[in-house]
């Protein structure tokens, strides 16, 4: 099979550490930081998939938007006391969420293999810019595609056909990586060629079908090539 033109990247738990969260999650609200760094990212995916599955996209907001619902909703179900200060602190963090240390490395083979680079995220324009800029990765990507223009949160095929359009290329000419199961799976059905990077050694999503390819780091993306 011919090897893809282009990798495009999920962002939020690919490239960032959602997780990260949980340090300072947890000075906030000793012994509940890492159950808040879940519960507020499971909420936060809920949202989003309610705003697009519901009244035609009617409720649509931004990913930031949703981020600050889900952290409110996650501290109440959790009896936290999320005081204006704190949410400003948790929020400023997601804003600045650690980036996994070998992206750089991976993004850079990839350019010097002449390999298109993107990301396509749920996140909205001005926190992947923040993001990419804080983890020093503006240079060794060519596409930063944010479902905002579509206001269709992934797995919404509207979504996955930004990176499509973007490249001029064909689904199947494209590698898109995720470590999120969902994710992966949907790309798959889309037609992207897939890696799922398994960090948490989770297992796959049960629905039948698998991604092209697992891994455990973003290493594993260079196989295709
Ligand atoms: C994103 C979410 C799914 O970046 O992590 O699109």
């Amino acid at each position: 099979m011919e090897k893809p033109k282009a990798v495009l990247f999920d962002a939020y738990g690919t490239l960032f550490d959602v997780y990260s969260v949980g340090l300072l999650a947890e000075q906030l609200f000793p012994g509940h930081g890492a159950a808040l760094g879940v519960l507020w990212r499971d909420k936060q995916i809920e949202y989003t998939r309610l705003v697009t599955t519901s009244n035609d996209g009617a409720h649509y907001k931004p990913f930031w938007e949703l981020t600050r619902a889900g952290l409110r909703y996650a501290c109440k179900r959790l009896a936290l006391d999320l005081t204006a200060a704190h949410e400003e602190r948790l929020m400023n963090q997601y804003r600045h969420l650690s980036a996994f240390p070998e992206n750089k490395e991976v993004l850079a083979a990839l350019k010097a293999k002449g390999i298109v680079t993107g990301i396509l995220s749920n996140g909205d324009p001005e926190m992947l810019g923040v993001a990419v800029r804080s983890a020093g990765l503006e240079d060794l990507l060519d596409h930063v595609l944010s479902i905002d223009t579509v206001r269709k949160y992934k797995t919404h095929p509207d979504a996955y056909a930004l990176g499509p359009k973007a490249t001029g290329l064909e689904p199947k000419q494209i590698a898109f990586v995720s470590c999120n199961g969902w994710d992966a799976l949907a790309a798959t059905w889309y037609g992207y060629r897939t890696l799922w990077v398994n960090r948490y050694q989770l297992p796959f999503e049960e629905l039948g079908t698998q991604p092209t390819r697992s891994g455990s780091s973003l290493r594993d993306v260079l196989a295709f090539f």
